[in-house]
């Protein structure tokens, strides 16, 4: 019996993480680490369940196993800003989808975003295109109902790590909330924030299309790091470890939602001597995973 297989890989936001809730341009990578969800037709088909338009993750997966036999393997760390969910979220919504003929990406990501919506509240969008697209991504929300996404035309290769600085206790959505209720009570502080990271997300394209240098961007992201903070989304934590990482030369940022009580996921560094790093995640007994930028969705 033939099994049919979809991946999808994960994501990490180089600048504008929760900025782009509120409307802000980010730009995101995918990245060599994926989620395949394996499917091999059942014998005795019973598809008892209509198709939906607009079906609940919980419907799709009751759906697929109704007349598949399910299997998921995924090498995207969850919990820790990687688009795990999202990348579940494609995964679904492309084995839904195929059941009626080959679906386009636009509509993958569609249903996909419609499904981190029930899971996630008020996301941007920007994990699932990111997911589903794949490369480097400039996305903007303009509205509900308006996402902009630019593929950039670029392949350029970025040595960058991760390491994980400890999962947070906080979920995607907790961290969405709390930067809105935040937001609410002091709403100029956090325009002059975002506006700040906006023009770091600038500074990145820049970067990307070979305008600035690699020093000017590693500067940014140093900058990006302490607004980060400023938003309450980094950990007291991960904190001590940005220090000790920019101390051994190293720039870091927390990529994804963060996370404020325990550990902030996933720390994305930038840094040119790997042994270096790599000897200082041995010492602090911490996993750290080299990364390729701008996988195929
Ligand atoms: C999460 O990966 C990124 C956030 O900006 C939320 C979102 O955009 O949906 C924190």
């Amino acid at each position: 019996m033939t099994t049919h297989s979809i991946s999808a890989p994960g994501k990490v936001i180089l600048s504008g993480e929760h900025a782009v809730v509120y409307g802000y341009p980010a730009l995101v990578s995918a990245v060599n680490m994926r989620l395949t969800l394996s499917l091999k037709a059942k014998s005795s088909k019973k598809t008892t369940k209509p198709i939906l338009k607009m079906p609940t993750a919980e419907y799709i997966s009751a759906y697929l196993k109704q007349n598949y036999a399910v299997n998921i393997h995924s090498d995207i760390p969850r919990g820790s800003g990687l688009g795990s969910s999202a990348a579940y979220a494609v995964s679904l919504a492309t084995a839904y989808l195929s059941l009626r003929g080959k679906p386009t990406k636009k509509h993958i990501n569609d249903l996909a975003f419609q499904l981190e919506k029930s899971h996630h509240g008020n996301p941007s969008g920007v994990d699932n295109t990111a997911c589903t697209y794949g490369g480097y991504l400039w996305f903007r929300k303009e509205h509900q109902q308006i996402h902009l996404m630019h593929q950039l035309p670029i392949t350029k290769k970025i040595q960058c790590f991760l390491l994980q600085s400890g999962q947070p206790k906080e979920t995607t959505k907790d961290m969405i909330a709390y930067v809105a209720e935040q937001r609410k009570m002091n709403p100029e502080k956090y325009k002059k924030i975002f506006d700040k990271i906006e023009s770091i997300t600038k500074t990145w394209l820049a970067y990307m299309f070979d305008e600035v240098s690699r020093h000017t961007l590693l500067e940014a992201v140093r900058e990006n790091h302490r607004l980060l903070s400023a938003l309450g989304v980094v950990s007291p934590k991960a904190s001590a470890l940005f220090a000790e990482i920019e101390k051994i030369g190293g720039s870091a940022k927390i990529t994804g939602a963060g996370g404020k009580s325990d550990g902030s996921g996933m720390l994305l560094i930038f840094h040119d001597d790997k042994e270096k790093l790599t000897k200082f995640a041995q010492k602090k007994k911490l996993k750290m995973y080299p990364v390729q930028l701008g996988e195929r969705g």
